[in-house]
């Protein structure tokens, strides 16, 4: 072969490799780059949950909206809770939206927004349970949402009343485990409890003196995406926007 034409070969060969490097870097994970790929776990009412093959709620209308005003459409991924930090770091995903509390755990890990609606975590259990305040928790078995806040919550409450921590991946999974009786109590948000008591007349909660930041969406680390995402959702605090969603998801705050 002339030497002239390796040359180009190899020339030729180097942009197309640094081409792919640059696409994989900063595209999108839908690999259209108006197409942003939403990963939540749809477990999670009225935040997230399925209607049909559908994922709707206040998440799913708020991430369209953010999306939208920054030229972006939204594909959803349902998956497991305990995976999502990890399909936006393995480009699976482009935003969180679940709810997600930015701990600073996950801020080593992932990039988060402002926060968008706050939070309190309550213990869920039977009226039968007798167990009114924290320290009726006494060895008793609380179930959590695998790789959640609640989770840390309650393994911190482990030693001091010899609890034992079950957890699962979906809520819905933890309150029939209550309702079976296989776990006396559950720490969950207020906002997602609250459909359960008023669905499940033989529950009762009481809310957990702890802190819980609220809901972030996450994005991958230094993604030019939070600076935007945040710009419009402070627009949308200040024009009422969010409030309108906020009334339209939860029922309490009409
Ligand atoms: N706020 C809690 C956390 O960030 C729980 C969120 C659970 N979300 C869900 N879609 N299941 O750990």
């Amino acid at each position: 072969m002339k030497k002239w034409l390796l040359l180009l070969m190899t020339a030729g060969l180097a942009a197309a490799l640094a081409a792919c490097g640059t696409s994989s870097n900063n595209s999108n994970a839908s690999g259209d780059d108006k197409t942003l790929i939403m990963a939540t776990s749809a477990d999670y009412p009225p935040f997230e949950s399925k209607d049909g093959d559908k994922v709707v709620g206040f998440d799913v209308d708020l991430a369209t909206a953010l999306a939208k005003k920054n030229g972006y459409k939204i594909e959803i991924q349902d998956m497991d809770f305990a995976s999502l930090v990890s399909a936006l770091k393995t480009n699976k995903a482009d935003i969180v939206l679940a709810g997600m509390t930015p701990t600073e755990k996950r801020k080593k890990q992932v990039d988060f927004s402002d926060v968008y609606y706050n939070a309190e975590n309550l213990v869920v259990s039977k009226k039968s349970s007798g167990i009114k305040a924290e320290k009726d928790l006494k060895d008793k078995t609380v179930g959590v949402q695998l790789g959640s806040i609640q989770q840390d919550e309650a393994n911190g409450f482990q030693k001091k009343y010899n609890l034992t921590v079950e957890d699962r991946n979906k809520i819905s999974d933890i309150i029939q485990e209550i309702k079976a009786g296989r776990f006396d109590a559950a720490i969950i948000e207020d906002k997602v409890a609250a459909g359960y008591l008023e669905k499940e007349k033989e529950f009762q909660a009481f809310g957990l003196n702890s802190s819980n930041e609220g809901s972030a969406i996450a994005f991958k680390k230094n993604s030019d995406l939070t600076a935007k995402f945040n710009k419009s959702l402070k627009e949308m605090k200040d024009n009422g926007e969010l409030d309108q969603l906020i009334k339209k998801w939860f029922a309490d705050e009409k």
